[in-house]
C-alpha cells in the first residue's frame, strides 16, 4: 500500500520535540500584579482565582513569587486611594503605582512595566478626560488631544518612580508621541515604549475591569478602543504607533484576534505582544471548575498558540503557574 508521505514518521517519542516548531518559555511571560492603594491586607479577586491585589506594603513579596517561578518580567495596574474627574491619582508622585514601582526597583531585579492609562483613576472610569457633554449625549467620551498631557504625565511619573518600560492602553490617536516626547524631555530617553497598539472594544475584559476597579460609569469604550470587526484598521492602527517611536507592539486580547497577531508579526519587525486577557483566563478556570476542561493542558495549548501565531512576548495571568511546569 501506498501513501504518498507519512507525517506520523516524526509524530514517535524520540523525534517529537527535535521537530516541535514553537517553544515557550519563562522569559516569554510578564505577570501582571495589582496594587491597591485602599488595602492593607491581600484581596482575592474573585472573578480570576489564583490572583489578588495587593497593598503597596506586599508589593514586593508579590514580585519575589512571580521572580522564584522564573517569570522575569510584570506589569503593576494600581487601584489608588481616591478617584477624581481628570484622574489625578495616575500621575501624582506618591501615586499608589508609583509608590510601589520605586520599592519593587529597589528590592528586586523584576523588569518592571506599568500600565499607563487614566480608566482605574478616572471617577468616571473612562481612559481619559470626558467631553463636556459626555454624560448626557451617548455619541461624546474621552476628548482625545486634552488626554495626551495627561497620560505623557503619567508615563514620566512613572518613569521617575523607575520603571523599565512604560505601556500605554488608552487608545488616543497621537498617544505613543505624547509619550515619547513627555519621556525625552524629562531625560527618559532609554525608557521603551510598549503600546497597546491595536487594542479591541473586548467584551473579554470584564474580569479586569472588577480587579482594577475600571469598569466605565457610563457608556462604553467604543470610541476609542477598536472594532472587533476590524482587522485592516488595525494595521494602520500598528503603522502609526511604529512612526511615533512606539518599541513593543501590542496586540490585545489575543485568542480571540490571533489573525491580528499574525498580520503584525508578519508586516512589522519589532517584538510583538499579545495580551492573553482576564476573560480569556477566567474562562479556562470557570470550565475547569466544572470539570469540562484540563486547565494546564488548556492553558499551555492556548499560550503556545499565541506564540505560534507570532508573539514573541505574552501578557497573562497564567505566567506564573506555566512558568512553574516549564
Ligand atoms: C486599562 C486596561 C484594561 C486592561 C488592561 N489595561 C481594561 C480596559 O481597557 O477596559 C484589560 C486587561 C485584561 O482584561 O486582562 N485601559
Amino acid at each position: 500500500m501506498d501513501t504518498p508521505d507519512r507525517p506520523r514518521r516524526l509524530r514517535i517519542d524520540g523525534i517529537r520535540p527535535l521537530v516541535s516548531e514553537t517553544t515557550l518559555e519563562a522569559t516569554d511571560l510578564i505577570a501582571p500584579v495589582f496594587v491597591d492603594a485602599t488595602t492593607d491586607e491581600r484581596v482575592p479577586i474573585e472573578t480570576m482565582p489564583g490572583h489578588e491585589r495587593v497593598p503597596v506594603d506586599g508589593a514586593v513579596d508579590r514580585v519575589e513569587e512571580i521572580r522564584e517561578t522564573g517569570v522575569e518580567a510584570i506589569i503593576v495596574f494600581g487601584v489608588p486611594e481616591s478617584k477624581d474627574g481628570e484622574g489625578s491619582g495616575a500621575w501624582a508622585a506618591d501615586g499608589v503605582v508609583q509608590a510601589a514601582v520605586r520599592r519593587i526597583t529597589a528590592e528586586t531585579d523584576a523588569y518592571v512595566i506599568t500600565d499607563v492609562c487614566l480608566c482605574e483613576y478616572t471617577d468616571h472610569g473612562h481612559c481619559g478626560l470626558l467631553e463636556p457633554d459626555a454624560r448626557e449625549d451617548p455619541t461624546l467620551t474621552v476628548e482625545n488631544d486634552p488626554t495626551l498631557e495627561a497620560l505623557a504625565r503619567t508615563a514620566v511619573s512613572h518613569a521617575e518612580a523607575g520603571a523599565d518600560m512604560v505601556a500605554p492602553s488608552a487608545m488616543m490617536d497621537g498617544m505613543v508621541g505624547a509619550i515619547r516626547e513627555g519621556l525625552d524631555d524629562a531625560g527618559h530617553t532609554g525608557v521603551p515604549i510598549m503600546s497597546y497598539a491595536a487594542k479591541y472594544e473586548s467584551a473579554f475584559y470584564g474580569p479586569f475591569r472588577d480587579a482594577a476597579d475600571g469598569a466605565p460609569a457610563f457608556g462604553d469604550r467604543r470610541h476609542y478602543q477598536m472594532d472587533p470587526a476590524n482587522a485592516r484598521e488595525a494595521m494602520r492602527e500598528v503603522e502609526l504607533d511604529v512612526e511615533e517611536g512606539a518599541d513593543v507592539l501590542m496586540v490585545k486580547p489575543a485568542l480571540p484576534y490571533l489573525d491580528v497577531v499574525r498580520d503584525v508579526r508578519e508586516r512589522f519587525d519589532h517584538p510583538v505582544a499579545a495580551y492573553n486577557v482576564s476573560g480569556e483566563y477566567a474562562m479556562l478556570h470557570a470550565a475547569s471548575e466544572q470539570g469540562w476542561l484540563d486547565l494546564e493542558a488548556t492553558a499551555y495549548e492556548s499560550l503556545l498558540s499565541i506564540k505560534r501565531a507570532g508573539a514573541d512576548l505574552i501578557l497573562t495571568y497564567f505566567a506564573e503557574d506555566l512558568a512553574e511546569r516549564l
